[in-house]
């Protein structure tokens, strides 16, 4: 054996879609996608080595002695995908909030007559923690099994800081025995609670009794907030936001969903991301832009709450960099479906193959400020998909029906 036995040659691939080197915001043509045929990829130790021709791959592997994981149908490679924004670590169902809304009731009425958000809270708080690992750990088996290797889940059904603890305890534990990556991130600022009748204070609270023990834990990197007439003001929210990012967290917002409040706060504060954008209009991509905030849209959200997309074809065209997630929560957006999703926005706002495939990859990635994964290249970690066709435009014109048959994690089948 040679230095090289933990070297792994997979191949061939129709179809290699590496997702490298495209601009990291506004729009992209398919002739910007490197498309690599008859392509193989050399993984070791879990990490991405050598993306080339498979013939020439194929020499190097038995010279070297490689092991060689041969593939049979044509089959074309993606990076896994990233679901940037859910909220699924949550306990019981709102299936009698989504009878409401058919029947008329609107999303805001419901959440201000006590349903809505705070219906998943008293379910979630009686859940323990092992209950709520097991349920997450079923949400993540479908979303792996569906492609999604990396996924972000927020708190936010607690909104006591022992709840919130429980919850992102819930996460580290599913994220540790659990193949998929998850992003943990404090949605504390969720609505403010019951117990609470003044944001201010309960947002005070967060600050000092919360957030101290996420960074000292570990538990959480990011915060996030939901700015609206329901949830927390503009005032309120910057100040918090400001705080949260002087502890060392990187920001996150829930922006523009129904009125325009919360855009210019995301860029004032600096976030990464800001989610949602269905109310976005000229001023706030330019307010986005500006500050370089990510634009991720939630096209589960709309499907959900039967109303329109985020522009983002507009966001493009006016240089955002746009990613897409599910948003997959048990009221507005129970599908969780990414690839299904991703399509059926990309059709309705026109969005090229390689814009909306970069949404769920590599602009995905970077909605949650991490670089070691979304595209196929050189130290990036071995997360891959394939899909059961010759051709990469078959994959969204299938509108998510066509799911990928084998699922890499870090260099391994799942
Ligand atoms: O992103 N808009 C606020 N929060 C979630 C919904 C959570 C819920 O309805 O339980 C969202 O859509
Ligand atoms: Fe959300």
């Amino acid at each position: 054996m040679t230095q090289h036995e933990n070297y792994t040659l997979i191949g061939p691939f129709t179809q290699i879609l590496t997702m490298a080197n495209l601009p990291e915001s506004g729009p992209i043509t398919d002739d910007e996608l490197e498309v690599l045929e008859d392509g193989g990829i050399v993984i070791c130790d879990g990490k991405i080595r050598l993306v080339g021709k498979y013939n020439i791959l194929l020499k190097v592997a038995q010279e070297e002695h490689y092991k060689i994981e041969k593939i049979t149908e044509p089959k074309v490679l993606l990076p896994g995908l990233i679901d940037a924004h859910t909220h699924i670590c949550f306990a019981g169902s709102r299936a009698n909030d989504y009878a409401m809304r058919v029947a008329g009731k609107t999303y805001l009425e419901i959440a201000r007559n006590g349903g809505g958000i705070l219906d998943s809270v008293r379910k979630t708080r009686e859940a323990t923690v092992i209950e709520l690992v097991d349920l997450l750990k079923k949400r993540c088996d479908r979303h792996l099994s569906e492609g999604v290797t990396t996924c972000e889940v927020k708190s936010g059904y607690g909104l006591t800081v022992e709840e919130e603890l429980k919850m992102l305890e819930a996460i580290k534990l599913v994220n540790t025995h659990h193949k998929i990556d998850l992003v943990p991130t404090c949605l504390a600022a969720h609505m403010r609670p019951p117990e609470y009748s003044d944001s201010k204070l309960y947002l005070q609270h967060v600050l000092e009794n919360l957030l101290p023990q996420i960074k000292e834990q570990g538990l959480a990197n990011r915060v996030d907030i939901f700015i609206e007439d329901t949830a927390f003001n503009e005032a309120d929210s910057l100040e918090y936001l400001m705080a949260a990012k002087e502890m060392g967290f990187d920001i996150t917002v829930h922006a523009d969903q129904f009125s325009t409040d919360g855009s210019s706060v995301a860029a004032e504060a600096g976030a990464i991301s800001a989610d949602h954008l269905e109310a976005s209009g000229e001023e706030e991509i330019a307010l986005l832009k500006e500050a370089g905030v990510v634009a991720t849209v939630l096209p589960g959200a709309s499907v959900g709450l039967g109303m329109h997309y985020a522009p983002a074809r507009k966001m493009l065209d006016g240089g955002l960099c746009v990613a897409i997630a599910t948003d997959w929560n048990p009221g507005s957006a129970p599908m969780g479906d990414l690839l299904m999703q991703a399509a059926l926005i990309g059709a309705s706002e026109k969005l090229t193959i390689a814009e909306t495939l970069a949404a769920v990859t590599t602009r995905a990635a970077k909605a949650l400020n991490i670089k070691d994964r979304g595209c196929l290249g050189k130290e990036q970690v071995a997360d891959m998909i394939a899909f059961d066709t010759g051709n990469y435009k078959e994959i969204l014109y299938f509108q998510g029906k066509l799911k990928p048959t084998i699922v890499w994690k870090r260099g391994e089948r799942v």
